[in-house]
């Protein structure tokens, strides 16, 4: 492990260059660089299993590329989650924490100076020529586009708030050009025609190109009714996703997959999800029909992929471009008894599609390694050959065979999650729709040997499943009154819940490196790299008595810090493990 330590990071004038023990990814003799396209929908889940009913994503991609199966975002929810996934850092060094401003949206993008520093912008330095089309960020919006325009971009054809979410009247902006809109047209299709075009004109322009294809599908329809007022102010009626007319008989007996956790007898999670009822039949049958018409309208987008695939090959540049394929947050219907949505923790919310095809890049194989959304830009960096940045709170995807198989000896097995402010039930039946205090941080670990959830709220409540013996994320073994086991991995479970509760207590606040090392932050000796090697009897007491626990002293609907109890690396505590050397007993 101290190896590994030593093999990390060299720092050169701002600049991080790939580790050492990574494959490189195309050959620096090549004169140009790999293309690059990210086709990232919206909304869509891996858990509900809508990979499934994608069959053009089955053929270009999944056969012929790599399915990441333990893909995570990192904020379950949009803008959060595409500020993350275009500047790699966590949503704790965005600052970019919500859907709308004071604490997010497009124009806090532009305030915490990110318009400058994001994927297109360094692409572009890197030789680039960088399209978009479709949904960017939220509130960005039909007024605030030009004040200014988002940087970085070639070529740019934004879908803007407030029509983002109508699928039959889209507003879609152009370069420099005013918004024009696309009453009664079907969202999907207009975007496919913008992302057929900039493909041509990045094949013209006869330079290594990076295009972004960005559709609603499959968030709920959402009519924005009081337009009057600022974004704040909104009024928004969500429905089930529209499909395209073509696509609207599909998939009649298809129903959401009845899981463990669907719908279940008794309530689950803590806070404001324990108190959820169980849904009644007509609540059910109304979530099922949510679910076919989220399938229904992505087949609109996995026509764009094969749309994109058969050009490319046409222009003879497949075997040369990487297509990543992916989602900004998972989506839950009835699982934990939650009406539609996402925000939470849950597996169904975070765990991701993650599907990436290209030169170098196994065919039709899958893999457990554990990547985040904070990895991609530093993954497309790499693939462009540019200096990956210090400030990167993730580290490239390996890509290749060797690459993947060592990583899953040596990467890291923890995923930060983190979220503020309220969750949103988008059907019908959810009587308070928003649910405030929705304000936590929580960890996923992921082995061979073990797998598990654990999270602190707002609300001081804990979480701990054991995803090995539970998946459906069922039995809370925090939960008062629940039949816990006494031991978990052969150790009193206290003692596993302070060794998570010191890891997710370094992640909650990481910077750069310290993210993907964050146990190298408690023991500087770089003797221990995973939770087998902490769980050592040789640290019991630095971790169950010398550690400070996770507490807040409030709910805030935004990232303030001092509502989040003591810090890692403030206050002048000091949290690191001796320097002396500890082996494994
Ligand atoms: C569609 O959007 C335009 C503004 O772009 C608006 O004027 C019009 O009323 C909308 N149509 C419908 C049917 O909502
Ligand atoms: C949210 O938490 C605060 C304490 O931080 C409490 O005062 C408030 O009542 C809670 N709100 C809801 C809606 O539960
Ligand atoms: C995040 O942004 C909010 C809103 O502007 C601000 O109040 C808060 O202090 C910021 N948090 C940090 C850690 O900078």
């Amino acid at each position: 492990m101290l190896v590994r330590a030593i093999l990390l990071l060299s720092l050169t004038a701002g600049a991080v260059f790939a580790r050492s023990d990574q494959t490189p990814l195309h050959d620096k003799s090549k004169t140009r660089p790999p293309s690059i396209v990210f086709i990232l929908l919206d909304d869509l889940d891996y858990q509900l299993k809508s990979l499934d009913y994608l069959p053009f994503v089955q053929k270009h991609l999944v056969e012929r590329g790599t399915l990441y199966r333990k893909h995570f975002c990192t904020t379950a929810l949009c803008c959060p989650s595409r500020v993350s996934l275009w500047t790699g850092k966590a949503a704790h060094n965005t600052n970019v924490t919500d859907v709308n401003p004071p604490y997010g949206g497009y124009p806090k993008f532009l305030s915490q100076g990110l318009n400058e520093n994001y994927l297109p912008v360094w692409l572009q330095n890197a030789g680039y020529n960088t399209y978009y089309t479709g949904k960017l960020f939220n509130a960005h919006t039909v007024e605030n586009y030009n004040t200014p325009h988002a940087a970085g971009f070639t070529g740019s054809d934004f879908l803007l708030d407030p029509f983002t979410y109508q699928y039959l009247n889209s507003s879609y902006q152009r370069n420099k050009d005013p918004p024009v809109s696309h009453e009664g047209e079907y969202s999907v299709d207009v975007l496919a025609e913008k992302a057929y075009g900039f493909l041509e004109d990045a094949v013209e322009a006869d330079k290594p190109f990076f295009l972004a294809i960005a559709p609603v599908a499959p968030h709920s329809n959402v009519e924005i009714t009081n337009l009057e007022g600022s974004v704040e102010d909104f009024v928004a009626n969500f429905t089930p996703p529209i499909p395209a007319a073509r696509h609207a008989h599909l998939f009649k007996d298809v129903k959401v997959p009845r899981t463990e956790n669907f719908n279940p007898e008794k309530p689950s999670g803590v806070n404001w999800i324990r108190t959820l009822e169980r849904q009644s039949q007509e609540n059910v049958d109304a979530n099922d029909h949510f679910y076919r018409n989220r399938l229904r309208s992505i087949q609109s987008a996995d026509e764009i992929v094969d749309g994109i695939i058969s050009r490319l090959e046409k222009h003879g540049i497949l075997d040369d471009t990487y297509v990543i394929f992916s989602s900004d947050n998972g989506y839950h219907i009835g699982q934990h008894r939650l009406q539609p949505g996402k925000e939470c923790s849950f597996e169904e919310d975070i765990n991701i599609p993650l599907i990436i095809r290209g030169p170098g890049v196994p065919e039709g194989e899958t893999t457990d390694i554990v990547t985040t959304h904070t990895d991609l830009a530093p993954t497309i960096l790499q693939l462009a050959g540019a200096p990956l940045r210090a400030d990167f709170d993730g580290e490239a995807i390996p890509l290749t065979k060797s690459g993947i198989s060592s990583a899953a000896k040596t990467r890291h097995e923890h995923v930060n999650v983190e979220y503020w402010g309220f969750a949103l039930g988008e059907g019908e039946f959810d009587q308070s729709r928003f649910h405030y205090n929705n304000t936590y941080k929580a960890l996923r670990v992921i082995s061979e040997h073990y797998n598990f959830h654990y999270s602190v709220w707002c609300t001081n409540e804990h979480e701990l499943y054991d995803l090995k013996t539970d998946p459906s994320q069922l039995r809370n073994l925090l939960h008062e009154g629940e039949a816990a086991p006494e031991t978990l991995l052969g150790f009193p479970l206290s003692k596993v819940v302070a060794r998570l509760d010191s890891l997710l207590f370094v992640l909650k606040s990481c910077k750069g490196q310290t993210c993907t090392r964050p146990w190298l932050a408690l023991h500087p000796a770089g003797n221990v790299a995973n939770l087998h090697d902490a769980l050592s009897p040789r640290f019991d007491n630095f971790y169950e008595t010398e550690q400070r626990r996770i507490e807040y002293s409030r709910c805030e609907a935004g990232y303030i810090v001092d509502a989040e109890g003591p810090q890692f690396e403030r206050d002048g505590f000091v949290y690191r493990h001796g320097t002396q050397w500890h082996e494994w007993v």
